[in-house]
Formats: structure tokens, sequence, C-alpha cells
């Protein structure tokens, strides 16, 4: 049995829905779940649905018997996933989980100087905890979401520009989904045990590029300043941004600028056996007309 964590989200979804297509039948995968009332999709794939919480331990082990390999994605509770996390390897352990395959975070700066050592500390520490465990492991370095790119820049971005203090360093944006199809060839094939992938496209890009590519695709002339940060955070600020989202912004883009998510790999290209979705042509489909 395969057990994907954070079904309910967009990579354990995409995940299941790759596992699907690519042969593996649905009796042979369950999907962990908090809240039942999320999982009628997957109910009706056919996928087992179990219940449980990060934050309840007892929950975790009852769902992880008899799992030979589980799909454990990170959580999205910045504060308290250093202890939720921590139960998960513990549960998978107590379990006796075959195989788990963590969703981790591509980084260079692995200290707390690091911009983004609030997102990256946890999963320091899920990667620590699952290598001491004794399980089999494989961690996935993820890379930031293309996806996330019109996050990044603004829902009006083709008015005004980018205004993003990131400074001019390429980073490796790569679509999530991308990473989600890899995940799915290592669940359903072997040779992945105790290894280290890092999830990333091929092709690193800047933020001018990235206006190009938004010129491009709208048809129109957009673009790029990269302020300081703290011009960046006054301006939001008083544009009424909530302080949290400015925040993670602001640390966000200085990791780029910093080239935290900067290195091209091929692990990605390897595991799809095809080049990763580009920047260009995601956003292409986001700003065309
Ligand atoms: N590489 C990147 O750029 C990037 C960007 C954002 C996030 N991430 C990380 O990658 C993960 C997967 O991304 P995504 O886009 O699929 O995120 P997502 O759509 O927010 O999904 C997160 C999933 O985790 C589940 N979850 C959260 N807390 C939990 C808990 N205490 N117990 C059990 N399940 C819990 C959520 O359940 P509910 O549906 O019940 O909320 C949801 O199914 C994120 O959770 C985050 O750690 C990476």
């Amino acid at each position: 049995m395969i057990l994907i964590t954070g079904a309910t989200g967009h990579f354990g979804a995409a995940t299941i829905d790759f596992l699907l297509k690519k042969g593996t039948p649905a009796r042979e995968i369950a999907a962990l779940v908090r809240d039942e009332a999320k999982a009628g999709d997957l109910k009706a794939k056919g996928i087992t649905i179990l219940s449980g919480d990060y934050n309840n331990y007892e929950s975790l082990v009852k769902s992880f018997k008899g799992v030979d390999k589980l799909l454990f994605i990170s959580g999205n509770d910045i504060v308290n996933r250093v202890q939720q996390q921590d139960n998960v390897v513990k549960a998978a352990k107590e379990a006796g989980v075959g195989h788990v395959v963590y969703t981790s975070f591509v980084r260079k700066n692995e200290t707390e100087t690091s911009p983004i050592y609030i997102v990256a500390k946890s999963h320091l520490s899920t990667e620590k905890a699952l290598r001491e465990s004794g399980l089999t492991y494989t961690i996935l370095r993820n890379n930031i979401y293309t996806d996330y790119i019109p996050m990044f820049i603004g829902q009006n971005v083709t008015e005004t520009g980018i205004f993003f203090p990131a400074g001019d360093s390429p980073v490796a944006f790569t679509l999530r989904n991308d990473m989600a199809e890899a995940a799915a060839n290592i669940l359903s094939s072997d040779g992945h045990e105790n290894k280290d992938y890092t999830l990333s496209n091929t092709e690193a890009v800047t933020f001018h590029e990235i206006a190009q590519f938004i010129s491009q695709a709208a048809g129109k002339e957009i673009g790029y300043v990269s302020p300081d940060s703290a011009t960046f955070v006054e301006v939001l600020t008083n544009a009424g941004l909530p302080a949290e989202i400015i925040g993670v912004s602001a640390a966000f883009a200085e990791g780029f600028k910093q080239g935290e998510f900067s290195s091209p790999e091929t692990d990605l290209e390897k595991l799809l056996g095809r080049k990763p979705g580009s920047v260009k042509d995601f956003l292409a489909g986001v700003y065309g007309e």
C-alpha cells in the first residue's frame, strides 16, 4: 500500500493522479486526510481514505500500519511544523512503514543567517530525524514552485510592472506538477532507497527575464524594479497588505537575491525522462491573451 499524506492539498492530489495515470491501481493507494469532508474527489477515484493529523501521534500510528511506501508531504503550519513532522517520522517508525519519501526544500545556506530560515528550519530538522530514524527514506529537495510566481509579483502586474526586491539572481522555478509526477515515479519504482534528489528545473531565470516573458505573453511592455527590501516593505505596508504576507514575500525575495534557489539541476529531468516545464511556457499560459 502507498499512503499519501497532504492528499487534500495540491501536491498530494497531483501525485495520486499521476500514480493512477501511470497504472498503480486505486486499491493500492491510500490518502491521509485530517478532514474527511475534503476527501470526496479521492473517494470517487476509489482511493482508501485514512484519518490522521500531524498533531495527533496516535492517529498517525494507526493509519500508517501496513504501509509499504509513505509520501510524507511537509505541512504548512510553519510555527508548529518541527513538532508535527517529528510526530510523522516517529509514527512511521513505530508503525513499521517500509519507505518514507519526504517533500523537503532546496537551499544552500543551512544556518540561521538564511533569509528563509523560518521555512528551512523544520525541513532540516525533519531530514535529520528521518536519517537518524533507521527508516528507509528518500528526500526530495523541492525547488520553489513556478506556480507561485504570480503570487510573488502581485495580481496587477500587467498594469504596474514587477516591483519585487529579488535583484538579478537566477531562480530555478519548478512546476509543482512536475515534482508531483517525479514523486509518483519514485513511489512506483525501485532504486530510490536512502537517496536525496534535488527536484529543480534545468534552467534558471531572473526576474528581468520573467518581466520579458510576461511582456511577450501580454503583448505589452512590463518592467521590473528591484527596490531595497526596506522600501518594498514600506510601499506594501502603505498599500495596506498584511504584515505577515509582506514578511514572507520579502524573505523569499531576499532568498532569491542571495541565490538560495538558483541552481539548475538534472535530477528532476532524469526522474521524468523529459525536460521539466519552462517558466516561459507557464507565464504564457497565465498572461497570454
Ligand atoms: N516548494 C515550494 O515552492 C512550496 C510552496 C508552498 C508550500 N510548500 C510545501 O509543500 C507542501 C505541499 O505543497 P501543496 O502546494 O500541496 O500545499 P497545500 O495545497 O497547502 O497542501 C498542504 C496539505 O498538507 C495538509 N496538512 C497541513 N497540516 C496538516 C496536519 N497538521 N495534519 C495533516 N495534514 C496536514 C493539508 O491538509 P488540509 O487540506 O486539511 O489543510 C493539505 O492537504 C506544503 O504543505 C508546504 O510544506 C512548498
